[in-house]
């Protein structure tokens, strides 16, 4: 477990590392060519980890340098092990590129964080639409058959679905019409990729048109980590202290940088440098998460613990995912006033928060008790490293850099 002693205020610069969201579509990518594919600013996470393993059991090779990786080889299995897919989620994106270009796939349905139903339907009918015959048998999605052009309408702008889509289209020579995509930065990241590998993608105000062929080598750069970015920023801010961060894409951070201005937070932006402060004393809002350029649900969680320490009534509204509140009983153990009612939580700030003993239970909800952390009187152990692990590299060490005593401990079996 991650044990932080908190309630001094925080301060210092951090780092921000290359996104999750965007390595893990781009490692899937390398299954579309047999070329070398080169990612730098790779974070370390267990994900890219388990990511990276779901395409060495597939056939590809994989070389580490420091923060570069380079993809070779030609993935000639279709069948993705059960073992590695439980884990996460975004493994389950190599179900379109192994269709594609093997003409055949066989993928059990995906595992990963327990935030909601998170079904996949959207991906099967949409890669239907595209000429795959699609069955699903005891857990495990076969798809066979050649993949054409035609329009794939999304009934909600899922990032799952639209890079699956993205990613088969880019091996269709006819066009593929994505008609109301997701846009959030990590799916942007996707199609400069693509594009570098040879697929042409115009991204107009409502769909993508996608028109794709024999993929050849790349390098990319992935973007940096929004979700890290925002996470240090409300350390900073929970504890009554300040953030800065190196090294972001300011624009990316938009609809939080609006809301902490909102509380009373000072905000500053300057190039690829954000700094925020608070002094204690900010106000209560209201939030709604969205998809991008909306409130990002990836950090409602840390934002819960944020507005847990306000003056006055916040309220969150959870709009992408129906039962993303695994943080909030917890928060509560640590003194926050924190009321569910169906979709949303009515959140009374409070003077302070205590350390205690709690559970991470993904690693958002984890990231946020970490906040909760920093900012409570006295020691807060948390359980489930591991899913911390997933998603923040080095993290320990970024939040000693602002200042916390953060350190990890075997947690005794009880
Ligand atoms: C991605 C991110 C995750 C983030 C989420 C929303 C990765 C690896 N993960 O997850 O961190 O929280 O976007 O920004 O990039 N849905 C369906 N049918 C589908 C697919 C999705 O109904 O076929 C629903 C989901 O249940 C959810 C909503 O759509 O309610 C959003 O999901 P989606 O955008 O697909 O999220 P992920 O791609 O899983």
């Amino acid at each position: 477990m991650i044990v932080v002693r908190g309630g001094r205020p925080l301060s210092g610069r951090v780092r921000i590392s290359g996104a999750k969201n965007a390595v893990l579509p781009a490692i899937v990518a390398s299954l579309l060519t047999d070329e070398p594919l080169i990612l730098k600013r790779v974070p370390r996470l267990l994900d890219v980890e388990t990511q990276l393993a779901l395409i060495e059991a597939l056939g590809k090779r994989v070389e580490r340098e420091g923060d570069v990786i380079t993809i070779r080889g030609e993935a000639g299995v279709a069948t993705a092990p059960r073992e590695i897919v439980s884990r996460m989620r975004a493994s389950f994106l190599c179900l379109g590129p192994l269709l594609a270009r093997l003409g055949e796939a066989h993928v059990p349905l995906p595992g990963g964080c327990v935030i909601g139903a998170r079904p996949v339907d959207l991906h099967l009918a949409g890669l239907a639409r595209l000429g795959a015959d699609i069955r699903v048998d005891e857990g495990v999605v076969h798809a066979a058959g050649a993949l054409h052009g035609g329009e794939v309408w999304l009934r909600y702008p899922s990032v799952g679905a639209t890079e699956q889509l993205l990613l088969a289209g880019a091996t269709i020579p006819e066009e593929v019409e994505i008609v109301n995509p997701a846009r959030e930065p990590e799916v942007m990241d996707l199609v400069r990729l693509l594009v570098a590998m040879g697929a042409e993608v115009k991204a107009l105000e409502d769909r993508f048109i996608v028109r794709g062929g024999r993929l050849g080598e790349a390098e990319h750069a992935v973007i940096p980590d929004r979700i890290e970015a925002g996470t240090y920023l409300l350390a900073g801010t929970i504890t009554g202290g300040e953030a800065e961060l190196a090294d972001v894409h300011p624009e990316h951070l938009t609809a939080l940088l609006a809301k902490l201005e909102e509380c009373g937070a000072e905000v500053e932006v300057s190039g690829d440098r954000v700094r925020a402060a608070a002094p204690r004393g900010w106000r209560g809002i209201e939030v709604e998460t969205a998809p991008y350029p909306g409130f990002p649900t990836d950090l409602q969680p840390q934002l819960t613990a944020f507005l847990s320490l306000a003056r006055g009534r916040s309220i969150i509204w959870e709009r992408v995912f129906e039962s993303r509140f695994g943080h909030v009983g917890e928060l509560i153990r640590m003194g926050a006033r924190i009321t569910l009612q169906g979709q949303a939580i009515a959140v009374e700030g409070v003077e302070e928060l205590r350390g205690t003993e709690v559970a991470a239970t993904d690693i958002r909800a984890g990231a946020a008790l970490v906040l909760a952390g920093v900012a409570a009187r006295g020691v807060t152990r948390i359980r489930g490293v591991e899913h911390l692990r997933r998603g923040y590299e080095n993290m320990e060490e970024k939040l000693a850099r602002l200042g916390a005593k953060v350190w990890v401990e075997e947690a005794s079996v009880t």
